[in-house]
């Protein structure tokens, strides 16, 4: 994937912004909340039987930071984000046995948290940089399943 300085320099801007325990449960949340099968996966973490479980859940809030650190490392690594996910990719086909569908509905409760975060900031152009990250890191992670 190529990346121009402009992209580079707004991918930056917009992530040295994001807090990854906060902004990682709000996503994580978000993705349990609207799409209630992708709670399936996650049976060791106790009760997710309805939001204010989800909300209230310490697992899933430390589950957020992790997630969002993995895309924190790709954020640091344009230039290398496959090689990033190898490791993570095998662990989500081979061992979760995670649908990559689910990948994109993450990237897209992502988009959302960013967008309610920058608010006037998230402008057409930086989404559209956003959405080709994310699209990346979906892409990546999703590789062990080819
Ligand atoms: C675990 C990253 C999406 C299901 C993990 C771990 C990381 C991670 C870093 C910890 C791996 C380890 O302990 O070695 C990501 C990233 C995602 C993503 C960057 C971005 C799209 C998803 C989705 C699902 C999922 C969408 C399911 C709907 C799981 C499960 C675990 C896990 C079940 C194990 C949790 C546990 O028992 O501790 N993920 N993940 N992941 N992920 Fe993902």
């Amino acid at each position: 994937v190529h990346w121009t300085a402009e992209e580079k320099a707004t991918i930056t801007s917009v992530w040295e912004k994001v807090d990854l325990e906060h902004d990682g449960h709000d996503a994580l949340c978000r993705l349990f909340i609207t799409y209630p099968w992708t709670q399936r996966y996650f049976s060791s973490f106790g009760n997710v039987s309805n939001e204010t479980a989800i909300v209230g859940n310490s697992k899933v809030q430390a589950h957020g930071k992790t997630v969002l650190g993995a895309i924190d490392k790709a954020a640091h690594n344009l230039d290398n984000i496959k090689a990033t996910f190898r490791d993570l990719s095998d662990i989500h086909a081979n061992k979760l046995h995670v649908d990559p569908e689910n990948f994109r509905r993450f990237g897209e409760v992502l988009v959302i948290v960013l967008a309610t975060k920058l608010g006037l900031a998230f402008t057409p152009s930086v989404q559209g940089v956003i959405e080709k990250f994310i699209a990346v890191v979906v892409d990546a992670l999703s590789h062990s399943y080819y």
